[in-house]
């Protein structure tokens, strides 16, 4: 048993646009690549795997791509196709039917891909055809899966393949409430193509998409148009990783990060968006007082992420800057972390090895605290 009581401020329910989280521990989102079939559709396992973990406040799942071309990596799902969509609402029958919540991450991968996983073979696309001195989980000369490296992107046209690519976020957000999904998260962390676009580095277009940062944020800020459009501005989040080093899939996270940040932050405020969440990469990585400026800019939800544990969580929500704290790799061995939480039980340790690909081993196998199964 803990030495002091346990605070509550990660008890308390917390409105998160349409919806009200009944905790403040939400599930991050995380890739586990276990989609291995021709559909790329949820398996049942999914649909297992999130309802064990149903007493978060809110779930947020993988990464999930929006069209084709927005696959980067091998065995993970879509939410482009009637199957995928049909698939995925077993996963939010399964998460509803234990009194939780769940979003959907919508990902479009942009550069970091690979021929292999495209269709057709054709090449990824990208703000700027600019390599990523990075790699994807694809097949390699051999058709074998492992790390390759990434393939130079092709350029998204301003005129027909940037308004394409809005219409799949849009048309993918659509798909996720029509499988049952109560909010969806647009992925603009850690690399990927809305990402890619916000850093000048990967974006290196002459046009209205290219240059100054309000035009790097334009492309942003028409996917979060359409998608609020096509389902409504209380149900859309946005995931961001400013200050993200340089090996998540080679983005100078630093560059104009607190003004990139703060910007998005005062439009998504006048667009009435449900939340914001923040992928931290390491401890400490703000100026002092920008969580304050951010709290001060954006009045909806505000999630943090990444490295936290019970204690810090605490501490960060007494701030007052953020509203909620996402775990990842707890959630992943600890199907059942609210509860270890409130009553300061052991938390388990999750198995690398097993994070990505394969079955059941390492993904609905963990037990509940009490040793039972989930
Ligand atoms: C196995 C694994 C898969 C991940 N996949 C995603 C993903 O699909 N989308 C995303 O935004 N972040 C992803 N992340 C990052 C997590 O959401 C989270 O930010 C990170 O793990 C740090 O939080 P933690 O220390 O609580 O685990 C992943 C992390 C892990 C460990």
């Amino acid at each position: 048993m803990p030495q002091d009581t346990p605070k509550d401020t990660l008890f308390q329910p917390l409105k998160v646009g349409a919806v009200t989280l009944k905790n403040r521990i939400v599930m991050a989102p995380m890739t586990r690549s276990r989609a291995d079939n021709p559909e790329k559709t949820a398996t049942d396992l999914t649909a297992t795997y999130y309802g064990q973990r149903a007493s978060a406040g809110l779930i947020i799942t993988e990464g999930t791509q929006v069209s084709e071309s927005g696959q980067g990596y091998l065995y993970t799902p879509g939410i482009y196709s009637e199957p995928q969509t049909q698939a995925w609402k077993k996963v939010t029958d399964a998460v509803h039917a234990k009194g939780g919540l769940i979003a959907a991450q919508l990902w479009h991968v942009g550069r970091i891909s690979h021929s292999s996983v495209l269709p057709k073979g054709l090449p990824p696309v990208a703000p700027s055809a600019i390599r990523a001195n990075a790699t994807t989980f694809a097949l390699d000369g051999n058709d074998t899966p492992g790390q390759v490296p990434t393939d130079t992107p092709y350029e998204l046209s301003a005129y027909r393949g940037i308004p394409t690519v809005v219409f799949e976020l849009a048309q993918a957000a659509r798909n996720a409430i029509e499988a049952g999904f109560d909010l969806v998260e647009l992925h603009g962390a850690n690399g990927y193509l809305l990402a890619q676009f916000l850093s000048p580095d990967a974006n290196q277009r002459t046009d209205q998409y290219g240059g100054s940062l309000q035009n790097r944020a334009r492309f942003v800020l028409e996917v979060i148009d359409a998608v609020a459009a096509a389902i409504g501005p209380d149900r859309v989040g946005i995931r961001l990783s400013p200050w993200a080093p340089q090996f998540i899939n080679d983005i100078d996270g630093t560059i104009e990060a607190e003004e990139m940040t703060l910007y998005l932050g005062a439009e998504l405020e006048k667009r009435g968006i449900a939340y914001l969440h923040m992928a931290e990469w390491g401890e400490n990585i703000y100026p002092d007082g920008f969580r304050q400026r951010l709290r001060d800019t954006y009045k909806g939800a505000i999630i943090y992420a990444g490295g936290y544990d019970q204690a810090k969580a605490e501490a960060l929500l007494e701030t007052a800057t953020a509203d909620a704290v996402a775990f990842g790799v707890p959630f992943i061995a600890n199907p059942d972390l609210p509860e270890r939480f409130r009553e300061g039980s052991e938390i388990a340790v999750a198995d690398k090895a097993t994070f990505y690909g394969g079955s059941a081993q390492g993904y609905t196998d963990y037990p509940d605290r009490n040793g039972n199964a989930v």
